[in-house]
């Protein structure tokens, strides 16, 4: 692996297997920047020291091209890293044509995401999606140490877990069916039998938003707790989004360099204010809505500008909830549910509360909500058989990671996103 060169002694032999990333032909010396899944590491050949059918595909091989590269480590400052391989043997294994992904294409964003196929091997897509990978690890971590146990929803479903406009609708046989919104309904029948679990898989909403925060189809994670109320479930939203931010500082120092990125683990608890008093912000910053709605995205971003660490914002009005919410005892046009929000302009990133457990007031809310019940039949069926008080939440893996690398658009958290105008490649 080209990042095990830099821990060896000069003399030792290698053989490695990657990508031509960069060549540089200069005389009868060739530099290539070969690329594996662990990073970069320069070899270099010079023509008299190389068997002439090595040289011959050295010479000629094109970026982008796999190939095998046998040689000797060398100690020299002037490579990257202080070590570059020489090179002994070379093999082309699979050749590229001209690699299309010229300096001046890289300034069109959309022409990069028409060929994301290719512009993911670049160093900084390649950054984002290694911390991608850890960040569900510290996931994982995070939920199997704390007696959680993961289960999988469905993603064809039936019933609107979050509001028929998002719906996707998918031909089933004849059949009215849906992609998954969340995974919530199926993990709140769970809960009966594990009372601690958490999902990771896709989400998707048909939301024509062109925002650099809304993808059409993202992954959630989302955690439902038996027993558990508000409080405490705004208490794991905060300790999983430590563990993960510092997971990633901890374990990703050569990405988060790369991306130019200083990633602080935001230490909880995280400050709390109301519904009215982030209405009253955005306010001020010259957005107003009426008291009932739900944050425009507006006024979402103004709030959010105003912290420098990640808050919740409490008691979100019944009519800006969707049907599940418990309503506040204490104020019944108020729910028991919080958003979290990034600071910095980045906005919600979770959503979580107590959802309502008793029968009478669901079959009530559904109706409100102008759902139908039929269509809500085992979600409401749960309410007659000893479901307890319970909360949970779903947190957004590309926005949070949006957040934590300070990137301009959703899209770039994800390795083929999905937009209102792109599901290609
Ligand atoms: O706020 P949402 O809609 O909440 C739910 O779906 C709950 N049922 C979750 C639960 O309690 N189990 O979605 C949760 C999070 C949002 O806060 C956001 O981070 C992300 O999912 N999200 C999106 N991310 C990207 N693009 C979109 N269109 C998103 N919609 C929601
Ligand atoms: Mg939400």
């Amino acid at each position: 692996m080209a990042k095990e060169v830099f821990d060896l002694p000069q003399g030792s032999k290698v053989a490695l297997l990657g990508w031509a990333a960069m060549k540089n032909l200069v005389g009868g010396l060739a530099f290539i920047r070969l690329r594996d899944g662990s990073g970069y590491v320069q070899v270099a050949g010079r023509r008299e020291d190389l068997p002439e059918a090595s040289w011959k595909e050295l010479e000629s091989v094109k970026v982008e091209s796999a190939i095998y590269v046998r040689g000797a480590v060398r100690d020299d400052p002037r490579a990257p890293g202080g070590k570059e391989v020489k090179i002994e043997e070379f093999k082309v294994i699979a050749p590229a044509e001209e690699w299309p992904i010229t300096r001046s294409a890289l300034k069109s964003p959309s022409f990069i995401f028409d060929v994301r196929h290719l512009s993911l091997r670049g160093p900084r897509t390649t950054a984002i999606m290694k911390i991608r990978s850890e960040m569900f690890r510290a996931v994982f971590d995070y939920f199997y140490s704390h007696g959680y146990h993961f289960i999988q929803a469905p993603l064809i479903v039936q019933a609107a877990c979050e509001g028929g406009a998002t719906l996707f609708p998918l031909e089933y046989f004849g059949i009215e069916t849906y992609l998954s919104q969340s995974a919530q309904l199926y993990e709140e029948a769970a809960i009966c039998s594990l009372e601690k679990v958490f999902v990771v898989q896709p989400a998707f909403r048909a939301e024509k938003s062109k925002t650099p925060r809304h993808l059409t189809e993202f992954w959630m994670v989302e955690a439902e707790v038996a027993f558990y109320g508000l409080e405490d479930i705004m208490k794991v939203e905060e300790e999983l989004v430590y563990h993960m931010a510092n997971h990633i500082a901890e374990r990703c120092r050569s990405e988060l360099e790369l991306l130019r990125t200083r990633l602080k683990p935001p230490e909880p608890p995280f400050p709390k204010i109301t519904y009215d008093e982030a209405r009253e912000i955005s306010e001020k910053r010259g957005t107003s809505f009426e008291w009932g709605e739900d944050l425009p995205t507006e006024a979402e971003k103004a709030v959010s500008a105003e912290f420098e660490e990640p808050f919740f914002i409490t008691g979100y009005p019944v009519t800006s909830r969707s049907f599940y919410h418990m309503p506040d005892p204490s104020d019944e046009r108020r729910t028991l549910s919080a958003d979290l929000l990034a600071p910095g302009g980045f906005g919600e990133i979770a959503t979580g509360g107590q959802r309502i457990h008793e029968y009478d007031l669901l079959y009530r809310k559904v109706v409100e909500s102008g759902l139908k019940p039929e269509d809500m039949k085992w979600y409401l069926e749960l309410r007659k058989y000893g479901m307890p008080p319970h909360s949970g939440f779903g947190i957004g893996v590309e926005r949070t990671l949006r957040w934590f690398l300070n990137l301009k658009h959703v899209r770039e958290a994800t390795l083929f996103p999905r937009t209102p105008t792109r599901v290609y490649p």
